[in-house]
């Protein structure tokens, strides 16, 4: 009897669930908390028990005699879930704390990347609002504004006038707009380019690069409003091409993970690089400890090796003793948020036309839904993640966007662009500099 707990209630959590239950080794999969789309996957339950409790989480792995703890989401990763797992003996797939602070703290991560010379932005931390605005002012242009710790993806404002950047360091040191992540604030050089997110599985010494994934993080069209956690993903991203994913793994993945083997806290899980493509080379924009969400729902359904023993050499240091395959085949997955998201939350409604979505050959994903009086309700924020595979992209997102079509609840949006336009590099516009 295998049993696998998986760590998380979102949409990277279902994916992890529906994937892991795809295995011939996995009798059972046990989520904590979940959400109602993992309810409902086979040979899997939920258990209410928060992602962010240590102490609970090893009490279940030790009772229900779990062979592999696969944690999906960031806080319960900085906050020590991994060390405590091993701690205990019990197999983990996902990294420790030290590990963590990569994506927990982005002032560690700027100190990080500089000591080993890997490309990224010049940037700045400051915890009082006077001396960053002061750096602000003798900066020869507009910089991104981040919070320092972990704000769910909403962190970041790239700011297109001075004004707007003041504001930001003034709404995360003073207003305090994302609580203690914002104790810290980076004030960092904007790059332009384009986007592309490479993530890798990692058994502390090997790592395994998954087919690229395009992310869509800003809540509008065409890449406008504010930055979300993800409205939707495709694979692959034509962009990443191998050549490029060679240059990533020598000059950025190899210095990493050999620096902190070498510290004593070899990674273990999936490490997530999201990088700008300029036309000075790959830079580092930012590193997270886990799969990305919405990534993960375009990019496990692609993989053709048993999640499982790929995940459990990961864990065990193993990596080099299983292979890993992926499908050719191209995958979009649409998210459809809630009234109000990214800033606002909606009250729970009911869904309707999951199934039919189902029956046009979409997997859709849960993120915020429950089960109430047995109707599957929208609880706010990123809901569902419409998920299809196809022949090529064009397939694969026509398929997605008919299942999206089927849905429907109170409030609900969605993007209409993703995997229907070619990633755009930003570039600098001559008046920029000026900006006011
Ligand atoms: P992060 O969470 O650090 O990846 O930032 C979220 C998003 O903000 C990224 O996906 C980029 O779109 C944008 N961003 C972050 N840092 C920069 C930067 N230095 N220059 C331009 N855009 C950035
Ligand atoms: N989709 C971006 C992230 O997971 O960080």
């Amino acid at each position: 009897m295998t049993t696998v707990l998986v760590v998380g209630g979102g949409g990277r959590e279902h994916a992890l669930c529906w994937s892991l239950g795809r295995s011939a080794r996995v009798d059972r999969i046990i989520a904590a908390p979940g959400n109602a789309g993992t309810a409902l996957e086979p040979r899997c339950e939920n258990l209410a028990v928060g992602a962010g409790d240590p102490a609970g989480l090893v009490d279940v792995a030790r009772r229900e005699s779990v062979d592999l703890v696969v944690v999906g989401p960031e806080a319960p990763l900085a906050a020590g879930v991994a060390d405590a797992l091993e701690a205990a003996g019990i197999p983990t797939f996902g990294p420790t704390a030290a590990c963590a602070r990569l994506e927990a703290s982005k002032a560690y991560c700027k100190t990080f990347l500089e000591s080993l010379s890997i490309p990224a932005g010049a940037s700045a931390t400051f915890r009082e609002p006077e001396p960053a605005l002061a750096y602000l002012d003798q900066l020869p242009s507009v910089p991104v504004i981040k919070a320092g710790g972990l704000a769910a993806g909403k962190g970041v404002i790239v700011a297109e006038t001075r004004r707007e950047a003041a504001a930001a360091i003034h709404a995360i040191l003073v207003d305090r707009r994302f609580g203690d992540a914002g104790n810290e604030v980076v004030v960092e050089e904007r790059l332009w380019g384009t986007e592309v997110s490479v993530l890798a599985f990692s058994d502390g010494t090997d790592f395994v690069v998954m087919p690229p994934a395009q992310d869509h993080k800003r809540i509008f069209d065409g890449d406008r409003g504010p930055n979300t956690g993800g409205m939707g993903a495709f694979v692959p991203s034509p962009v990443a091409t191998g050549a490029l994913i060679d240059e990533v793994g020598n000059r950025i993945i190899r210095p990493t993970l050999d620096a902190l083997a070498a510290a004593g806290t070899p990674y273990r899980g999936v490490i997530y690089f999201g990088l700008m493509l300029t036309d000075g080379g790959p830079k580092v924009l930012e590193i997270n400890c886990r799969l990305g969400d919405p990534e993960t729902q375009a990019v496990l359904p692609l993989l053709e090796s048993d999640p499982f023993e790929v995940m459990l050499a990961c864990a065990t240091g193993s990596l080099g003793e299983v292979s890993v395959e992926w499908s050719d085949s191209a995958c979009t997955t649409v998210v459809v948020a809630s009234a109000g998201y990214p800033t606002a939350s909606a009250p729970p409604g009911p869904i309707t036309g999951l199934d039919a979505a189902a029956h046009e050959g979409c997997i859709v994903f849960h993120a915020g839904t429950d089960l109430i009086d047995g109707v599957t309700h929208a609880t706010g924020g990123r809901v569902l993640g419409v998920t299809a595979l196809g022949n090529t992209l064009a397939e694969a997102t026509d398929r997605a966007y008919t299942g999206v079509d089927t849905i429907a609840f109170e409030g609900s949006h969605h993007r209409r662009d993703i995997g229907r336009r070619a990633p755009e590099p930003s570039r600098l516009p001559p008046s920029r500099e000026v900006s006011a």
